[in-house]
């Protein structure tokens, strides 16, 4: 259940949260409005969703709307934008979460499911970045909103870190995400907006069901977490929503791990 926070970080500024329909971009999205901003929740093609999550908003008393656009395509992201600009004028806040696994074998892999992960994880977050951008360069910093004139959130994972075998394409998409994230932060400071990313470790969200949902599953996946519990959507939401406010103002250009240790190697723990 989401709490409306008295302390309202992000009061009167815009956020576009993509793929805020399910999983870690509704926990986001929920976490973003509870601070005070007004959620542009973006999906692909869960249109009820998305609708149960602005539901969730504003029967707490935030503001959210839903728009549809599948972001590895230009035409829509372009649309989705202009829609965004006509409602509410600018954005201050882009969470660039939309994403997804297909999974294969690398020499069983398709080009097709190669290039869809990519297009959607990687282009999706380019074409997104880049607007974004723009708008952020256009409207330029109002000091009674932000110190900066716009944050850019990257929704990466261990994955850009840890190699992922039967994973080539979501693995490479995350790796090209890290230094997308980096060069457009070194780009982009001198306009005053700040870059970074997210590095979730296993989130319950159904991207991964299978690795959670039965107790053998998930007494698996708890041997590479030190911290011993899975995470949740609000987790990542509680970070995003830091990053996106002015107490992280001089962060930028970072992955903050949010994964209960899964990148200290823990297999390494009895090792040696
Ligand atoms: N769960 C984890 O453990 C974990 C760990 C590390 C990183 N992540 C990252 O976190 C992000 C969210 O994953 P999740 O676990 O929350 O997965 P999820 O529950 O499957 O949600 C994925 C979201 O992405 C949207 N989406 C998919 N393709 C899209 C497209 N072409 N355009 C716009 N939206 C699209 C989906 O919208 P529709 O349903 O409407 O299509 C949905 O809202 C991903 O970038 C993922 O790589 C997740």
């Amino acid at each position: 259940m989401m709490k409306v926070l008295e302390k309202q970080r992000l009061q009167n500024q815009i956020a576009l949260v993509t793929g805020a329909s399910s999983g870690i971009g509704s926990g986001v999205a929920k976490a973003l409005a509870a601070d005070g901003a007004t959620v542009v929740v973006n999906y692909a093609s869960s249109a009820s969703g998305a609708e149960k999550v602005v539901k969730e908003i504003t029967d707490m008393g935030g503001k959210a709307v839903a728009i549809r656009a599948d972001v590895s395509k230009e035409d829509q992201v372009l649309e989705m934008y202009r829609q965004i600009l006509e409602q509410f004028g600018t954005l201050h806040i882009l969470v660039n979460n939309a994403g997804l696994q297909k999974d294969a074998a690398f020499v069983d892999m398709t080009l097709e499911q190669w290039q869809y992960v990519l297009d959607v994880n990687l282009t999706g977050q380019f074409l997104c970045a880049r607007e974004a951008a723009r708008e952020f360069i256009r409207r330029g910093v109002q000091p009674e909103i932000s110190k900066a004139a716009g944050k850019i959130i990257c929704m990466s994972s261990v994955h850009e870190l840890i190699p992922w075998a039967g994973h080539a394409n979501y693995a490479t998409s995350k790796g090209g995400v890290m230094l997308l994230m980096k060069t457009i932060a070194q780009e982009l400071a001198p306009h005053k907006i700040r870059v970074n990313s997210i590095g979730p470790g296993a989130i319950k969200t159904p991207i991964n069901h299978e690795a959670w949902e039965t107790p053998e599953a998930a007494a698996k996946l708890l041997t590479l977490i030190p911290y011993n519990r899975i995470g949740e959507p609000a987790d990542i939401g509680e970070a995003a929503a830091w990053l996106a406010s002015d107490e992280s103002d001089y962060v930028h250009g970072i992955t903050l791990f949010v994964d209960g240790g899964m990148t200290l190697f823990p297999g390494f723990t009895a090792n040696g």
